[in-house]
């Protein structure tokens, strides 16, 4: 049993939780192995995605956990509904609840938009990212495709590189691997942090060769443009120059060092076309599409946990 009744971010999971959520995803990983990939563990039972802000990975991804595990899923399309007739979210929310549903998985362009649906309804929340402020079913599949990666997972060493003032991923992903005890590092200009920095306690860089050579782990994040109210980096070349991942830098990692990013990525920006087409020439070093794969199996835990 997990100590929450939802998962709303990152500081209300005890470590028990997450070990719980992790060895779960284990289970359902080898479900999605089968050609049969789908188990009747909550058929009865009906969960909504609820999202007022664009997601291509996330969304699918709990939909087919859902699916996975014979739950009925509904798509709610915030474009289509009649918030646009003037009604509140809280009662769309209602109207949602009215029709029994027994989950919520919600995103929002607001901080907070999943904590207050929860204390209003007292239905099991799953924050699917909340504004600049948490992703945690993210930062939970991050961790478990750290861990697949590497065995002696409490000695990682991490680096977040980018846009961390906008990145709720980079919040919730600090929060987590802090609580795993790995070395957490982030890489940005000083225009890209946050001003309560120190209450991440971790060690800040402005370069990305600084830690390319000693890291476990490159975590790039998307260039947040479209939460960015003003220009915030000069040019596109002097982000490359100093936070860009291009494969003169690929070639400095260690040897079993492992690059990440949640997606969307902005190709040419974060990360460079060549380092993007790596696993095209056999290499591992590159885990996007595996953190989208491990995404469905952390979801389908956490379903699980919260409805099973
Ligand atoms: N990583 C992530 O949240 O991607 P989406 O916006 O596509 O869901």
């Amino acid at each position: 049993m997990l100590s929450v009744k939802s998962i709303l971010n990152i500081e209300d999971l005890s470590l028990e939780d997450i070990n719980l959520v992790l060895s779960n995803a284990d289970s359902f990983l080898e479900v999605l192995k089968r050609d049969l990939k789908k188990v009747p563990t909550l058929r009865g039972k009906t969960i909504i995605n609820l999202f007022f802000e664009p997601s291509t990975r996330t969304k699918t991804s709990f939909e087919l956990a859902a699916k996975r595990m014979n739950a009925d899923l509904v798509n709610f399309s915030a474009p289509t509904s009649s918030l646009k007739k003037g009604e509140s979210i809280i009662d769309t929310v209602r109207t949602i609840i009215a029709m029994k549903v027994d989950l919520i998985i919600v995103r929002h362009p607001d901080s907070g938009a999943a904590k207050f649906i929860f204390e209003k309804t007292n239905i099991p929340v799953i924050n699917a990212g909340d504004g600049k402020n948490e992703h945690p079913t993210q930062a939970l599949l991050d961790l478990y495709t750290i861990r697949k990666r590497f065995k002696d997972f409490k000695k990682v060493k991490v680096a977040i590189v980018g846009d961390i003032l906008n990145s709720r991923v980079a919040r919730s992903n600090i929060k987590l691997f802090k609580k795993m005890g790995f070395d957490v590092s982030v890489v940005s200009p000083p225009m890209l942090l946050p001003e309560n920095m120190d209450y991440f306690n971790v060690d800040i860089k402005h370069n990305i060769d600084d830690v390319i050579g000693e890291v476990d782990v490159i975590y790039m994040l998307r260039m947040q443009f479209e939460r960015h109210s003003r220009k915030l980096y000069p040019s596109v070349r002097e982000y490359n120059e100093y936070l860009g991942l291009n494969m003169d830098r690929v070639n400095k990692m260690k040897k079993e060092s492992i690059v990440m990013h949640p997606g969307p990525v902005n190709r040419g920006i974060e990360i460079s076309e060549e380092v993007m087409n790596l696993n095209d020439k056999g290499s591992d070093r590159l885990l996007i599409d595996t953190q989208v794969t491990y995404g469905v199996a952390v979801r389908m835990a956490l379903l699980y946990l919260l409805l099973g």
